[in-house]
């Protein structure tokens, strides 16, 4: 079995030893119920580093009031099974207590230019609190290398932002977006879904799809490919889309047209019912 640690001392003497015997540190950041995407991620990380830390902490700064913190599903035995088929060498799984000792809104990490929009615009404080939280793993485990999902787009945005903004000596690797057979992105939330809306959740990556078909079919007009995105959704009734946009995959910004140089992403977010499910995909260039 892993070792699964608790404390930042204790994090911190682990893998000061591993460094100590010339190994390359990496980290897979969680809030645990792990599926077989975030196996993929450890195990890329494995692949690029020696010493592996999966940290597990369902972060309470990063959900709103009417979210599901207290409801976040924590299945801790899985997920020590999940993280060591992956290939983790520790699992760090501190309190709200030991991370957050002076109350979690005692510093805060804002990466601006994110903050506000898409998942931001609609979970305000969210990725103050993913960075925050980030941050602060970063300067724990001192990785020198640390692993996201491209699944949470804008989240890898948030975090690459940040550690170029503020020099951090660390490289971010950004991994694929591991899918069921039907297409659906592996998620968490994916087991709020009763069987009906399971069906109807295919229409995101169909919608994807489509997108990615016209595109490589020579649409150049963004608004043409947020209308397929747009009608796509809308032809399943449980679905209630958010947001479906064609973005800049490094600002974000909202593109008119697609361009030769310039990587476009398709962006959705959708609720069935009470659950939001959100994915992506770049347009081919
Ligand atoms: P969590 O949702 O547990 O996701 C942990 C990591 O797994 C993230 O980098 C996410 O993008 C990645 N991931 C999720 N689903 C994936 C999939 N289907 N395929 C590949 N990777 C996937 O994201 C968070 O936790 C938190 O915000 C965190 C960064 C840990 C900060 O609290």
């Amino acid at each position: 079995m892993i070792p699964w640690v608790k404390s930042i001392a204790e994090v911190r003497q682990a893998v000061g030893e591993a460094r100590a015997r010339g190994l390359r540190i990496g980290l897979v950041p969680t809030m645990g119920a792990l599926h077989d995407g975030h196996v993929h991620l450890i195990e890329r990380c494995r692949a690029a580093a020696d010493f592996v830390v999966v940290s597990i902490f369902v972060n309470p700064t990063q959900f709103g009031p009417s979210e599901d913190f207290t409801r976040y599903p924590r299945t801790p035995e899985l997920d020590r099974d999940r993280a060591a088929s992956g290939g983790a060498d520790l699992i760090f799984g501190p309190t709200a207590e030991e991370m957050y000792p002076h109350g979690p809104n005692s510093t805060c990490v804002e990466v601006v230019p994110f903050a506000g929009i898409f998942e931001g615009a609609i979970r305000p404080g969210h990725f103050r609190g993913v960075a925050t939280v980030v941050l602060k793993l970063f300067s724990i485990v001192e990785p020198d290398l640390a692993c996201f999902g491209q699944k949470d787009f804008q989240q890898q945005c948030v975090i690459r932002r940040m550690a170029e903004d503020l020099n951090l000596r660390l490289s971010i690797q950004i991994v694929e977006t591991v899918r069921e057979p039907d297409g659906l992105a592996l998620s968490s939330r994916n087991r709020y879904l009763d069987s009906d809306q399971r069906r109807g959740a295919v229409v995101l990556p169909r919608a994807l799809k489509k997108a990615q078909a016209a595109v490589a079919g020579g649409v150049r007009d963004a608004e043409r490919v947020r209308q397929i995105l747009h009608d796509t959704i809308n032809s399943e009734p449980m679905a209630q889309l958010d947001y479906a946009e064609v973005v800049d995959a490094e600002t974000l910004g909202v593109l008119t047209g697609l361009e030769a140089g310039r990587t476009a992403v398709a962006l959705l977010a959708v609720r069935f019912g009470a659950t939001r499910l959100i994915d992506n995909a770049f347009l081919p260039e």
